[in-house]
């Protein structure tokens, strides 16, 4: 059934979900935090309380780390076959696959999405990564080497590299795609052999607890998975400074992944990070206009603008900017705002009170500095933490609003002329390089700027494409290492050298 058109009330098992008390999964036991607090989760579309869950603090993370450490160096994940766990992982992927609407569900009630998003979207996604890493579990090898080594002439060896899982892996993620973002991580360091303690967003801590229901139905061993729930500043704290964790993997604020390689110096752990965007997109005057405006909106208003790589500063060519302002600006007038569980909402609201007062802190600060919202600009009143959906214009470079992420429905516009050097500085002028998107027929200028920008993804003709198999992350202070595809096994494996003398 196509859930867009169901009514606006909760399943049975959602029901139930909701009803059951939280705990946090360490060592395959559902637990409560050591010092026995909780905190509320909130559905920011009606601002009530859904759920408490356990509040981690540094003891339970310590608790989830050791745990982690004992399967990894001992339990049966350890001696599993490659293909054993694969089957396990690939089975994780088929049971969100079951579960779909019931994960939409919770999805939406937590973070605000529309339902039909999380259901097309979020879900599928998750389960894709799960058969994605799937087939990785039997593929990662190392290499046979040839030695010549200069001081031991005519000795034979026998050298080969192997790669082995890094070990305990700290994992923290945001709010925006809560199951989408645990799945991203999970995933792959499953594949690679390695253990876990998951620390997910206080905002949105629902759909990674029923994960952890799912990922023991799979069969997977007590201490692989660890979820923890709790505060950054706290739980999330102490797993990136912990020294039992061999490697920290951070989605979220560039200002926190500062705060994680800080804290990962301690015992020198491996950091991956996925920060922070504000990325261009570029509209060439003879792209197809209404596919590229249509493209501009979603590019930033999907998820509400809450994505890292939101399309949020829009460079047209001068001859058609104010036909694709308007043409942006006319969807922004249409998209119909609404709690993410009710069928005809388009756009629900954002996730937090905090992120609603963030987004509207910088609509008063681009008009301040100067600039002028075609469309939107405003909160909009009542319950529930909603902002409208807001095209500026008037903007200089330097702007904050055109410098900073603002991580909300809220997109600057500006013209350039047809001169491809100054552009690509313009787009380039950026702390962050994380994507970028391109909107031309001419297929020689398409791969010409593709080249030129400084970002770890490009779309040409489409934006907000993601596959397993394409590798995710960022340019300059957008990141450190890459996401999905094979790229990012490469955050969960260590290679060893081994030399024998024959
Ligand atoms: P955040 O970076 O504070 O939170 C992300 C995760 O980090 C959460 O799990 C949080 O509990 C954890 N965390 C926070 N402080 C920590 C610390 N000191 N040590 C370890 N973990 C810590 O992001 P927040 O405050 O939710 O949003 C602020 C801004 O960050 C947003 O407006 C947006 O610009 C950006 N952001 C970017 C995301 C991305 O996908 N790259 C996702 C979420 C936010
Ligand atoms: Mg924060």
């Amino acid at each position: 059934m196509n859930p867009a058109t169901q009514p606006f009330v909760l399943s049975q098992p959602t029901q139930a979900f909701l009803h059951q008390p939280k705990r946090m999964l360490i060592g395959g036991q559902w637990v409560e935090a050591v010092a026995g607090q909780t905190f509320a989760v909130h559905d920011p579309a009606g601002e009530n309380i859904i759920a408490h869950v356990p509040e981690g603090r540094a003891e339970d993370v310590d608790l989830a780390v050791r745990a982690a450490r004992r399967a990894f160096e001992s339990g049966p994940w350890a001696t599993m076959s490659p293909a054993e766990r694969g089957k396990i992982i690939w089975r994780i992927g088929d049971l969100l696959l079951q579960h779909a609407d019931e994960l939409a569900e919770i999805e939406s009630l937590d973070n605000g999405k529309p339902r039909a998003v999380a259901y097309a979207a979020d879900v599928p996604l998750s389960a894709d990564m799960f058969h994605y890493m799937a087939g990785w579990a039997t593929k990662i090898h190392g290499n046979h080497l040839s030695l010549s080594c200069l001081y031991t002439p005519g000795v034979p060896y026998h050298a080969y590299t192997r790669s082995e899982p890094i070990g305990v892996v700290g994992q923290i993620i945001p709010w925006n795609f809560p199951l989408l973002m645990a799945a991203w991580k999970l995933a792959p360091a499953l594949a690679a052999g390695c253990t876990v303690v998951l620390k997910v967003a206080e905002e949105t801590p629902l759909s990674a607890l029923r994960l952890g229901e799912l990922l023991q139905a799979a069969g997977l061993p007590d201490g692989v998975v660890n979820i923890v729930t709790g505060y950054g500043e706290t739980a999330g704290a102490a797993l990136a400074a912990h020294p039992g964790v061999d490697k920290v993997a951070f989605t979220g604020s560039t200002e926190v992944g500062r705060l994680i390689v800080q804290a990962a110096a301690g015992n020198l752990k491996k950091v991956s990070l996925e920060l922070g965007g504000k990325s261009p997109n570029i509209i060439f005057k003879d792209a197809d206009l209404d596919t590229a405006i249509a493209g501009a909106a979603s590019a930033i208003f999907f998820n509400h603008g809450q994505c890292c790589c939101a399309g949020s500063r829009l460079y047209v060519e001068k001859s058609v900017f104010d036909r694709v302002v308007d043409g942006v600006a006319n969807i922004a007038q249409k998209i119909k705002l609404g709690p993410g569980m009710d069928p005809n909402t388009e756009m629900g609201p954002l996730v937090s009170s905090i992120q609603q007062n963030r987004v509207c802190g910088y609509l008063d600060l681009g008009r301040q500095e100067g600039a002028r919202a075609v469309v939107g600009g405003q909160r909009r009143q009542g319950s529930g933490y909603f902002v409208e959906p807001t095209v500026l214009v008037d903007t200089q470079p330097q702007m904050r609003v055109v410098q900073e992420e603002i991580f909300g429905p809220v997109v600057v516009a500006m013209p350039f002329e047809n001169l491809e050097d100054e552009l690509v500085a313009e787009a380039n002028n950026s702390i962050y390089g994380l994507a970028a998107g391109i909107w031309t027929h001419d297929l020689s200028r398409a791969h010409r700027v593709a080249a030129r920008l400084k970002a770890g993804t490009v779309w040409v003709n489409c934006y907000n494409i993601f596959d397993a198999s394409l590798p995710f992350g960022g340019y300059k202070q957008s990141g450190w290492g890459r996401e999905s595809s094979e790229a990012v096994l490469s955050n969960y494996l260590e290679t060893k050298a081994v030399a024998i003398r024959l």
